[in-house]
């Protein structure tokens, strides 16, 4: 069976999908984008995603203000590719659109909206057993609150973890961690969570903010503030979060085990917690 896809405005099967090469897209990495989870049809945090991408948009100055087209859009692709009964996600992709390279935006330009939906089970086993991660220097621009589309340090990064047999890459900007390269980064020191603040260094993650709700709800310590990449090899329980990765432990960085290299305490609570939620 073949892909249905959205392309503005129309749904079609993916090999009949066509884009200018003139696209912003694809000259300048011109664009922002969203992944949202679908559990068995219902999307998670769906509010919280559409303002973060309302904010994208914004932040890039792409006009593109109808947003409320999209919950149906995105429910007829989960029809349409049978994923309504399974967990899912839907990427969402709105470049400036095609038009002469220039660098300036251009006027009377009109934006393109692409949009499909993929089968997105949990990792069991890696929410399971944990992972295991390796660090690297933050490599990328000082946008990173923006879900630009322009990821190829993050691809850069997350290579170098594969290639080394690791599940993630924690990213070290000034000695200190931001987060990684498709998910957010949360420690627990001595019962307190501990994540970097929000600010132009992390995408606001949306797990990570359900967690910290989470955490607020049961008494769970949070800080949020700065850690150098030496607390990090001294922190007691170690996990990353995202849309995909939901809450991850991670059991060792670079060479040394976090902890007694199992998933820890309150990993777990939270895992529970958030599964309970979804
Ligand atoms: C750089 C980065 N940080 C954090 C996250 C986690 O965000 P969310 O929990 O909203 O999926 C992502 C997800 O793609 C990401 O790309």
């Amino acid at each position: 069976m073949s892909e249905t896809i959205y392309l503005n405005g129309t749904f079609l099967p993916k090999e009949k999908a066509a884009i200018s090469p003139d696209d912003r897209g694809f000259i300048f990495a011109d664009g922002v984008y969203e992944v949202i989870k679908y559990y068995n049809g219902k999307p998670f945090r769906y509010d919280d995603h559409l303002e973060r991408l309302e904010r994208s948009l914004k932040e890039v100055q792409i006009r593109f203000e109808d947003l409320a087209v999209f919950e149906n859009i995105f429910s007829k692709l989960l029809e349409e590719n049978r994923l309504t009964e399974v967990h899912s996600g839907i990427y969402l992709q709105i470049t400036r659109g095609a038009k002469n390279r220039v660098h300036h935006f251009p006027e009377g330009i009109q934006p393109t909206v692409y949009a499909f939906a993929f089968p997105l089970p949990s990792f069991t086993e890696n929410l399971e057993r944990g992972i295991k991660v390796i660090t690297r220097e933050d490599i990328r621009w000082l946008r990173c609150d923006i879900k630009s589309v322009a990821l190829l340090p993050n691809t850069m990064l997350y290579n170098q973890a594969v290639e080394s047999g690791a599940g993630e890459c924690i990213l070290i900007r000034d000695g200190k961690v931001t987060e990684a390269t498709h998910s957010s980064v949360l420690a627990v020191k001595n019962g307190t969570v501990i994540t970097h603040p929000l600010s132009n260094l992390i995408l606001p993650g949306i797990s990570r903010k359900v967690i910290l709700e989470i955490c607020t709800k049961n008494n769970i310590p949070v800080e949020e503030r700065n850690f150098s990449e030496k607390e990090l090899y001294d922190m007691d329980e170690l996990m990353i979060s995202g849309t995909g990765s939901e809450i991850t432990p991670v059991i060792q960085v670079n060479d040394t085990p976090v902890g007694n290299k199992k998933p820890g305490e309150i990993t777990r609570f939270l895992q529970k917690k958030f599964f309970e939620m979804v």
